[in-house]
């Protein structure tokens, strides 16, 4: 029993019934910072999802199994069910709804990532549940290894399921996307 489980404090208060300490945190997400207070035992995808509105992070089976909730933290691609959003505080936060660039077409217009129009083109999504965390496990990738083989876009697709087993167009889309952004020098 630790000092900070409050059944040691209180013999008489279980650690349920006890009130949840909450912290303040400013997270930057997508180049923006938000500041919230909130429990400390909170989830970083539900602290997107939540508080903050960003649903493009799915939440699929809150185990670390599926990789529907994968975003970047400071650069490194991370499964958001398995850290807490006190964690993230200060830190630079990446979401799928970070990919789309503003374009000069007006409020709101946003071109899409060469990934994201790679996934459209190549019908790498069928309910596109797993889409929001395939696109962001590519992104690492791409960000990393430029030029992958098959075998290594399966290997870093590989935290992420696809219900619909959709793989062989997922595959080819992060190929297609890749060739693209070597083109483009976009990574
Ligand atoms: Fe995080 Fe499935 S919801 S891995
Ligand atoms: Fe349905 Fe992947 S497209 S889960």
């Amino acid at each position: 029993m630790s000092e900070r489980d409050p059944a040691a404090l209180s013999p008489s208060v279980s650690a349920a019934e006890a009130p949840a300490e909450r912290l303040t945190i400013t997270v930057w997400v997508n180049g923006q910072a938000y500041t919230r207070t909130v429990p400390a035992r909170l989830l970083l995808v539900d602290f997107l999802r939540n508080e903050l509105g960003l649903t493009g992070t799915h939440i699929g089976c809150d185990t670390s199994t599926c990789g529907a909730c994968t975003v970047h933290v400071d650069g490194r691609s991370v499964k958001a069910c398995t850290m807490f959003a006190v964690q993230a505080d200060g830190r630079a936060v990446r979401t799928v709804e970070g990919l789309a660039h503003p374009t000069e077409g007006g409020p709101g217009e946003r071109e899409l990532h060469p990934l994201q129009q790679a996934f459209h083109e190549a019908h790498a999504l069928q309910c596109g549940y797993c889409t929001p965390g395939m696109l962001m496990s590519a992104l690492y990738l791409l960000e990393h290894n430029p030029n992958p083989t098959r075998d290594e876009i399966k290997r870093a697709i590989a935290g992420n399921l696809c219900r619909c087993t959709g793989y062989h167009f997922i595959i080819d889309a992060i190929e297609l996307a890749a060739a693209r952004m070597r083109q483009q020098g976009d990574r």
